[in-house]
């Protein structure tokens, strides 16, 4: 079943949510490709697949910003392939769960999880950013990247 279909099991997704699975499934299969990924090296400093437009050392300020530590569990609302959500656990230590709606990026991201050995520590949900499924006070600190700020082309008919 491809990652389009499985997708569609997300409850109450709206028809904006549906476009953006199809849209970003697309953009991190092709992410995974090299040239992509030669251009996210020189331009970003980071290998994830990135979608954002949060490079290496502002990921590495909000490290400081957040004050994070071992003990402290971080929220990645969109983590698409696990940036930076995945970086913030892998250099403090501390927990990670990363939700976002396209399955493609979060398997990418929990197969990164596992190659840096980290995947103890990290979750990785496929839900809605409207109608998350944590408890409150569940995270130390909330992070996103570029989440609702670059929205999918409209579609034309
Ligand atoms: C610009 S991408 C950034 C992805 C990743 N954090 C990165 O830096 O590469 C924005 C992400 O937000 C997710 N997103 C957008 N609207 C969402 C919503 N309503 N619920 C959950 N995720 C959403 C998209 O699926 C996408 O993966």
């Amino acid at each position: 079943m491809s990652d389009k279909r499985k997708s569609r099991r997300v409850p109450d997704a709206s028809k904006e949510e549906s476009t953006i699975i199809a849209d970003y499934n697309a953009r991190y299969r092709a992410a995974a490709e090299g040239p992509q990924l030669a251009i996210e090296r020189s331009v970003c400093g980071t290998d994830y697949g990135v979608t954002s437009f949060t490079t290496a050392p502002q990921a590495e300020r909000l490290i400081h910003q957040l004050g994070l530590r071992a003990t402290h569990r971080v929220l990645d609302i969109g983590t698409g392939c696990g940036w930076p959500g995945l970086h913030l656990s892998l250099r403090t230590g501390c927990g990670m769960v990363g939700s976002d709606l396209p399955l493609a990026g979060l398997r990418s991201a929990g197969k990164r999880a596992i190659e840096e050995g980290i995947s103890s520590r990290v979750g990785l949900v496929q839900s809605s950013a409207r109608h998350l499924p944590f408890r409150a006070r569940s995270f130390d600190a909330i992070v996103h990247a570029d989440v609702g700020t670059l929205r999918p082309r409209a579609r034309r008919r």
